[in-house]
């Protein structure tokens, strides 16, 4: 039976261009929305951008523009960046589309009518680079810890979600894994919470007007964390005539986001979700915080780093590399901007692109096709590609993308030296028979690398398969088939290619 795959990025403000870390997240989305496809899943792979809220509309203020102006011009830049980053989303959604708007408004109705919400008054802090609302205790010498300013102080009418009704069932739900929460560290740390008074929390403002009107009250906008979590029902259709993809594709099988908002994902919209009646995620996947050469990326610092910039300069797939290869995939970890030259030579240029042009070099030079019909595989090569597959899909499966893309670069550096090893040149014309074997094997190694960086390098393993003319008939087959070793007659028609990665 084919399974499904909802898998979703947060949806990123709009207040400022994308960077660095929203590509990380969304890229790490996109190969696992690859491998789900490759492994014959139908996948929904979502993203989007949140444009609501006070934050949106005090930068377009900033700059002399109407919040919807503003938000398109920001909204563009994300898309043209996943476009340059080859993202495979199946739907991009902004919260100020109007469907949007419809499946939101029907939500909150839906949590009215479960007598979820109750009118109360909020006098509190509220940071507006957060777009939450803190306690004396969080802040720092009077301010926010993240964002380093003094909150405002409010005082308003908002509509609160009785959280105290739901949060029982919420953590049971994570204490049994029915909402499944990795990595463990941050599974302890939300169900630490649960420990300390939750409180309810408010769903909408008073004094924002740049929002979604609440229903019943349009004096009041939907509180932009409650209207931005809803994207993930609302781009499904939820509340439309046509929900089709919503009965399909809900609940999500994987939200992925940066541990800095998983309150809002592992509490706040489970606790919704029962309340409206609807399945709850059944996986909650927060990947770590980097800091770039050791310090938190900001503009003040100026270490902000543009993925566009990275695009330009190394090529789509590479910056994919680049920016996945960092780090554990859950864990922190810092990025070293200055050593993305010596990344990319070492892994792409030297590694993967040096291997495919020089087995390409060799098969082009060396006429093999006397030696047709001979034994063509060795039993420890098939075994080591066989027990990679093995690794890079438990890897895969867990979320350890970036173990499964050592696992594939483990097999670059044991090709590499095999023909170090081997020395096929030396064998040509003396040991034809062996020589053919070593060919034969470096390719059908290469065939096996091409499909596993398939998801994280999807133009590199085109151009590769492409090059020993196999994307054609490969690319039709089923996964089962495409990881089992083959072999393969000696007359196959290998193109002499440009380098795939020109050293930098
Ligand atoms: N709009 C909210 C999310 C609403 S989802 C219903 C939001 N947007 S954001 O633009 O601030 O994006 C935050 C996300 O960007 C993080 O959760 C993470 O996925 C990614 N990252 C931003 N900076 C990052 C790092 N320095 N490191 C890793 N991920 C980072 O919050």
């Amino acid at each position: 039976m084919i399974k499904k795959f909802y898998i979703t990025t947060p949806i990123y403000y709009v207040n400022d261009k994308p960077h660095l870390g929203h590509a990380y997240t969304t890229i790490a989305a996109d190969i696992l929305a690859r491998y789900h496809r490759f492994i014959g899943d139908e996948v929904f792979f979502l993203t989007g951008t949140d444009e609501h809220g006070a934050k949106v509309a005090k930068s377009a203020e900033k700059v002399g523009k109407t919040p919807k102006q503003f938000c398109d011009e920001i909204s563009a830049l994300y898309t043209s960046l996943w476009d340059a980053l080859n993202i495979s989303n199946n739907d991009f959604i902004r919260t100020t589309d109007q469907r949007h708007e419809i499946g939101a408004k029907k939500f909150i109705e839906k949590l009215r009518e479960a007598d979820a919400i109750y009118e109360g008054s909020y006098e509190g802090l509220y940071c507006t680079g957060c777009e939450k609302f803190l306690t004396e205790k969080e802040l720092v010498d009077g301010k926010c810890p993240d964002h380093k300013i003094c909150p405002d102080k409010i005082s308003e009418k908002n509509y609160f979600f009785k959280l105290d009704k739901y949060a029982k069932k919420v953590q049971e739900l994570i204490e049994k894994d029915k909402i499944k929460i990795e990595p463990e560290n941050i599974r302890s740390e939300v169900l630490g919470l649960f420990k300390q008074e939750l409180e309810n929390f408010s769903v909408s403002r008073e004094k924002v007007a740049w929002g979604i009107k609440v229903p019943w009250d349009e004096s009041q906008v939907i509180y932009v964390w409650v209207d931005a979590l809803s994207n993930y029902i609302t781009a499904l259709g939820y509340g439309s005539s046509n929900d089709a993809n919503f009965k399909k594709y809900w609940p999500t099988d994987l939200h992925l986001m940066g541990k800095d908002i998983i309150k809002f994902h592992a509490i706040y919209w489970p606790a919704m979700l029962l309340a409206a009646k609807l399945a709850v995620p059944k996986h909650i996947f927060a990947n770590g915080y980097f800091t770039v050469n050791g310090q938190k990326m900001s503009k003040t610092i100026g270490n902000v780093i543009d993925p566009n910039d990275l695009v330009k300069k190394y090529g789509s797939d590479a910056a994919r590399f680049l920016i996945i290869s960092q780090f554990p995939f859950g864990q922190d970890g810092d990025v070293k901007a200055e050593k993305f030259d010596e990344q990319f030579n070492a892994n792409l240029a030297n590694g993967l692109g040096n291997l495919v042009s020089r087995v390409t070099a060799m098969y082009l030079k060396l006429d093999l096709k006397k030696c047709k019909g001979k034994v063509l595989e060795n039993k420890e090569v098939v075994r080591l590609v066989t027990n990679a597959w093995k690794n890079y899909e438990k890897f895969m499966e867990e979320n350890k993308i970036d173990q499964s893309l050592k696992t594939t670069f483990s097999l670059v550096k044991f090709a590499n030296e095999y023909i170090s090893v081997e020395k096929p040149w030396e064998l040509f014309g003396k040991d034809d028979e062996k020589c053919a074997l070593v060919l034969c094997n470096l390719i059908e190694i290469i065939r096996h690398i091409a499909w596993m960086i398939y998801p994280f390098l999807p133009e590199t393993a085109e151009n590769i398969l492409t090059q020993f003319s196999m994307w054609d008939e490969e690319s039709k087959l089923e996964y089962a088939k495409l990881k089992k070793w083959k072999r393969f007659d000696l007359d196959l028609q290998v193109k002499k290619a440009q380098a795939l990665f020109p050293r930098i």
